[in-house]
């Protein structure tokens, strides 16, 4: 039972019912779970949407989406109600740990080779921008190879930032400053790009997790980072063994800080700090 009296202060009447039926369906559409002590969160995140509706409570909005448009709708309310926090090279041990695996496969043969790396659950692009620098970097010659970086979201304005890869310059303080002067433009307007060649290792689109994969191919690197904490075990359990299946043998899983794989897949090792290997 959600206690607080959730309509009475509120620019817009929101009522048990209306928090009960849309946490139902965001949780079915995208796995993210919504309890009860996100009922302020959905409240403010929503409101910009009744405003720009001009909708007077949660009721229309909730008959909006139920009614004949509501699927058009519902890309907005995805869009609105999941969390996009990020930044260039965080958790730098992971790019630590793949500059490393990467130089060790560029030293030997064959050359050039393939590469293939997911950010699953990229947000913005700050992820798999970081991912491109690190594999120019650790990977002499990389333009000979045929990789790419595979990044993917379910929040469509998320895929547009990333594609159009323009950030406030203080994302800047995230990217170590020899990074920073080869790999992004010269901020202009307190905003910073990435460099074209940034730009071409990275192809944005938009994925549910969990609905079908379209990609045929498997990957040599998978980022699926502070993504699943948002789900519950089952809908992580399933994700994770069919990453596993996108995954090479050997391959490489990294993982958010809160995370872990203990008890919900065993196709992978611990192979350090939020750091897996796939062995099954
Ligand atoms: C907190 S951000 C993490 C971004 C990045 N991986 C990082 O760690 O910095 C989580 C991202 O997961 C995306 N997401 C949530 N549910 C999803 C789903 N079912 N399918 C695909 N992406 C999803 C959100 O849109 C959001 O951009």
């Amino acid at each position: 039972m959600i206690s607080l009296d959730i309509s009475q202060q509120r620019e817009f009447a929101f009522s048990e019912r209306d928090f009960r039926f849309l946490s139902e369906l965001v949780g079915e559409r995208t796995g993210i779970v919504l309890a009860e002590h996100k009922l302020d969160m959905v409240y403010s995140r929503l409101a910009r949407r009744l405003r720009a509706l001009a909708l007077s409570s949660f009721a229309q909005y909730c008959e909006l989406v139920k009614g004949p448009d509501g699927e058009a709708e519902i890309g907005n309310l995805v869009n609105a109600i999941t969390t996009n926090l990020t930044s260039f090279f965080r958790e730098s041990h992971h790019f630590e740990h793949l500059r490393e695996r990467l130089a060790e496969l560029a030293a030997k043969p064959p050359f050039p080779k393939k590469l293939r790396i997911w950010s699953a659950g990229c947000s913005s692009g700050m992820e798999p921008y970081s991912i491109a620098m690190t594999m120019l970097e650790a990977i002499p010659g990389l333009h000979a190879w045929d990789a790419r970086i595979l990044a993917t979201d379910i929040d469509t304005n998320m895929l547009a930032t990333g594609a159009q890869g323009e950030y406030a310059d203080s994302a800047l303080d995230h990217i170590p400053p020899a990074y920073a002067k080869k790999y992004m433009l010269a901020p202009q307007d307190g905003r910073v790009s990435v460099s074209p060649d940034l730009r071409d290792l990275v192809a944005f689109k938009r994925l549910n997790l969990l609905e079908s994969w379209p990609m045929r191919g498997i990957f040599d690197v998978i980022f699926c980072r502070n993504v699943v904490i948002y789900f519950d075990k089952p809908t992580q359990k399933k994700l994770f063994y069919r990453l596993a299946d996108k995954l090479k043998p050997g391959g490489w899983l990294y993982i958010g800080h809160s995370e872990n794989l203990h008890a919900v897949c065993d196709r992978f090792r611990l192979a350090g700090r939020t750091i897996y290997q796939r062995v099954a």
